[in-house]
């Protein structure tokens, strides 16, 4: 009996063997043909759902090419301006040429070096060269021992150059520091994005102090209403910011040299900006 339904097993097992088999071949076959038309699994030709975000993820974090707000000043050349704007990248170069401003100024820019009636012009429109300068000029340090000579005179008040000529690495440096620190929004209003910054000039310097959390101490006051009797400008005025692109920088001089320009820019107190006063933009070309 036992032995009898043994020879029955054996002989149906390659019956269900044989079933087993063709279902599998079936199966596959299916499985195929569903792949093939795109049923299941990616298609040689779509990218999958993932891979579609993170193409456009990466569209749209390049810059688009944009031109400065005031489309009476020269834009930036299309290939700086198409740079990714991280903190390190070339400046925007201005294209040789003149225009006249809507103050009736002639900008006239040279070599990537730009002027106005001989005054050179440095803001977020207007770049210089990496290696256009390579320390403080002798004529502004001459200029500045003449004034720290009147501070103490007249005064009683020392004055120090806290931050003078910057290179361009240490700029990129300085800067990268601050977007490191306060991201790039607040630092796009305190400090100079590399080859954007008249620290690179040799005609500038922060006078004893840099810093925007404590009122002006009394010698600043003082610099800030004689300075242009020595050739200085204080570039970054209060309530200038639109104009400039910078908040309030009372320790910030520029020497510019023409002591008449200087007192004008004063205005008895009233300072113009040199941006408002030539009808200049102050404005990232990204
Ligand atoms: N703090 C001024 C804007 C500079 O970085 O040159
Ligand atoms: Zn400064």
């Amino acid at each position: 009996m036992q032995r009898r339904s043994n020879e029955r097993r054996r002989k149906s097992d390659p019956w269900i063997a044989g079933i087993v088999l063709g279902l599998a071949v079936i199966l596959g076959a299916v499985a195929i043909v569903l792949w093939q038309r795109g049923g299941i699994g990616p298609t040689a030709q779509e990218p999958s759902s993932a891979e579609a975000a993170s193409v456009s993820a990466v569209s749209s974090s390049l810059p688009a090419i944009s031109v400065a707000a005031d489309s009476s000043q020269p834009a930036s050349s299309a290939a700086p301006s198409s740079q990714p704007s991280v903190s390190s990248a070339p400046p925007a170069v201005i294209p040789d040429g003149e225009f006249v401003t809507p103050k009736g100024y002639t900008v006239v820019t040279k070599n990537g070096i730009s002027t106005v009636n001989g005054v050179l012009i440095v803001n977020k429109t207007y770049s210089i060269p990496a290696n256009y300068a390579s320390g403080l000029s002798a004529e502004m340090l001459a200029a500045f021992n003449k004034m720290a000579a009147a501070a103490k005179e007249e005064k009683g008040y020392t004055l120090t150059i806290f931050s003078g000529f910057r290179s361009h690495a240490n700029q990129i440096a300085v800067y990268n520091g601050h977007v490191a620190s306060k991201g790039k929004t607040r630092a796009d209003q305190v400090s100079a994005r590399p080859g954007h910054s008249e620290h690179e000039t040799g005609l500038t310097a922060d006078i004893n102090y840099a810093d925007s959390s404590i009122a002006p101490p009394e010698e600043i006051v003082w610099m800030d209403e004689n300075c242009w009797r020595f050739g200085f400008i204080l570039r970054y005025p209060q309530g200038a910011n639109e104009a400039t692109g910078y908040n309030f920088e009372p320790w910030h001089m520029r020497y510019i040299g023409d002591t008449v320009l200087a007192q004008e820019l004063y205005n008895d107190g009233e300072w113009i900006s040199l941006e408002e006063y030539f009808g200049l933009t102050s404005v990232y070309a990204d």
